[in-house]
């Protein structure tokens, strides 16, 4: 317990900058391959990682502003990537390292999230996940997303079945008198 306690009191969480580049990949390339490796074929997460986290895909996400990095003693353990599509916020990766998780970064990071997408004006914050990744469904719907409608999806031409998950958000404008 003590150990959990001090895990917690070392995390950080910012805005990524370009130096965290190589950074991202790993946590990406690990967590990706521990989390899909059931679900998806190797060569797909391969091909995938390769163009999702290129160096150019990496540098933009940190230009516009929507990459954060958790930090874990002062090691890069966890990033979320966040986007606006009109009144829209949509999550578009949170990965943890395997071996860190369950230490409450994931809801550290989205404690982040909540704020940027209200003070951008989202109405409501949508992802999608795997249908078969259980252990993120479960965390989203503790989050308090809604699981919507599952969605027949490709991933660079391998099925995948997605399902979308919506959080509304209140705007605080609408209690104004
Ligand atoms: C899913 C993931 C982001 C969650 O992050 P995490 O750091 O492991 O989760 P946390 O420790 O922050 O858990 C936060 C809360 O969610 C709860 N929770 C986590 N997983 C849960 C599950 N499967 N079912 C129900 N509750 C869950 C925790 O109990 C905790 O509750 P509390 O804050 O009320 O005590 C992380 O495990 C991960 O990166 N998984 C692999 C990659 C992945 O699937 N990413 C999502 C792709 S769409």
């Amino acid at each position: 317990m003590l150990a959990i306690d001090a895990v917690h009191a070392y995390a950080t969480v910012r805005i990524a900058s370009p130096a965290d580049l190589t950074a991202v990949r790993d946590v990406a390339s690990m967590t990706w391959h521990a989390t899909y490796g059931d679900i998806l074929s190797r060569p797909t997460i391969d091909a995938f990682l390769r163009r999702a986290y290129s160096d150019y895909r990496i540098l933009a996400a940190v230009n516009d502003g929507g990459l954060w990095v958790l930090e874990e003693d002062g090691r890069v353990v966890a990033y979320q990537r966040l986007s606006m599509r009109g009144d829209v916020g949509y999550v578009g990766a949170i990965y943890v390292l395997p071996e860190a998780q369950g230490h409450g970064h994931g809801r550290r990071l989205f404690d982040t999230a909540r704020p940027w997408f209200a003070a951008r004006g989202a109405r409501e914050i949508r992802l999608t996940v795997a249908e078969r990744n259980e252990a993120a469904r479960g965390f989203y719907r503790h989050l308090g997303f809604t699981e919507m409608e599952t969605v027949d999806s490709h991933l660079l031409g391998e099925p995948l079945q997605e399902r979308v998950c919506v959080l509304p958000l209140m705007q605080p404008y609408l209690f104004d008198d």
